[in-house]
């Protein structure tokens, strides 16, 4: 299976900015069997960073959507208007649950909305400090991805991809923490016979990926964690030099 390597800039990076980066980005990196390197900018740069873009190397993500197709939805960005211009949507992501308030439906909104226009969901699921505190992050996982996934059909499973995220472990929380790859490895083992046991043998064709934290030396040990399939990349992305150093570690693991 592929590796993705993913980089989440969240809310940073102004228009010229991304494009200088993406510039300096793509001249850097070279194209890698089995690797996808991907980066999700803010809605604004997609447009322009698009026709900068060597598809060959780099892939872009959109960090949201509108599970709508079109409307009066003042401004949403449906994900129908994002085709053409990405590959990936993130959704679902703890921001959009925790500061944007997105309940399960509207993340299961999203998920189809992205089957339905082609572009690939990567679905984030994760448990929050005080979940794992008391004992539920099991229930947790198992219902963030029954419901985010309750309106896909076994066909367009091969259409999706997960990152397990741990709220805990994101930097950008307060008292973040950095995840040790048994913990992750416990939670991606869930992960794992619970798509198994919901989408029987097929699901071990769905992509998943580890977010929180993630950064070049910590990278290698979360790739080598059987069942991950790559990583997203917050604050680490942001820095050229770390972004492309755990690039070239998931080439050096992997190959
Ligand atoms: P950090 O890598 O900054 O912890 O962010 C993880 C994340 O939220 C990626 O989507």
């Amino acid at each position: 299976m592929r590796t993705y390597i993913v980089g989440n800039w969240k809310m940073n990076f102004t228009i010229g900015e991304s494009s200088i980066y993406l510039h300096k980005l793509l001249k850097k990196i070279t194209p890698s069997r089995g690797l996808q390197i991907a980066v999700a900018p803010s809605l604004i740069a997609l447009q322009p960073l698009s026709l900068q873009l060597d598809r060959k190397k780099i892939k872009l993500v959109a960090q949201n959507c509108c599970a709508k197709d079109f409307g009066a939805y003042t401004g949403e960005t449906a994900v129908a208007q994002l085709r053409g211009l990405v590959d990936f949507c993130i959704v679902g992501h703890s921001e959009r649950r925790y500061v944007f308030g997105e309940t399960d439906k509207d993340i299961r909104e999203k998920v189809a909305a992205c089957i339905r226009n082609n572009i690939t969901p990567i679905l984030c699921i994760g448990e929050t400090e005080s979940e794992r505190t008391f004992g539920e992050t099991a229930d947790v996982l198992r219902d963030q991805l029954a419901s985010g996934l309750a309106d896909v059909s076994k066909e367009d499973l091969a259409k999706v991809i997960i990152a397990y995220e741990p709220v805990w472990a994101i930097s950008s929380v307060k008292g973040a923490r950095v995840a040790v790859p048994d913990d992750v490895s416990c939670c991606i083992d869930l992960i794992r016979k619970h798509l198994k046991s919901t989408y029987g043998k097929e699901a071990e064709d769905i992509p998943v990926l580890y977010g929180g934290s993630v950064s070049p030396s910590n990278c290698g040990a979360y790739l080598t964690i059987p069942g991950v399939n790559g990583l997203l990349v917050g604050a680490s992305s942001l820095i050229l030099d770390q972004f492309n150093d755990i690039i070239e570690t998931a080439k050096r693991v992997r190959s």
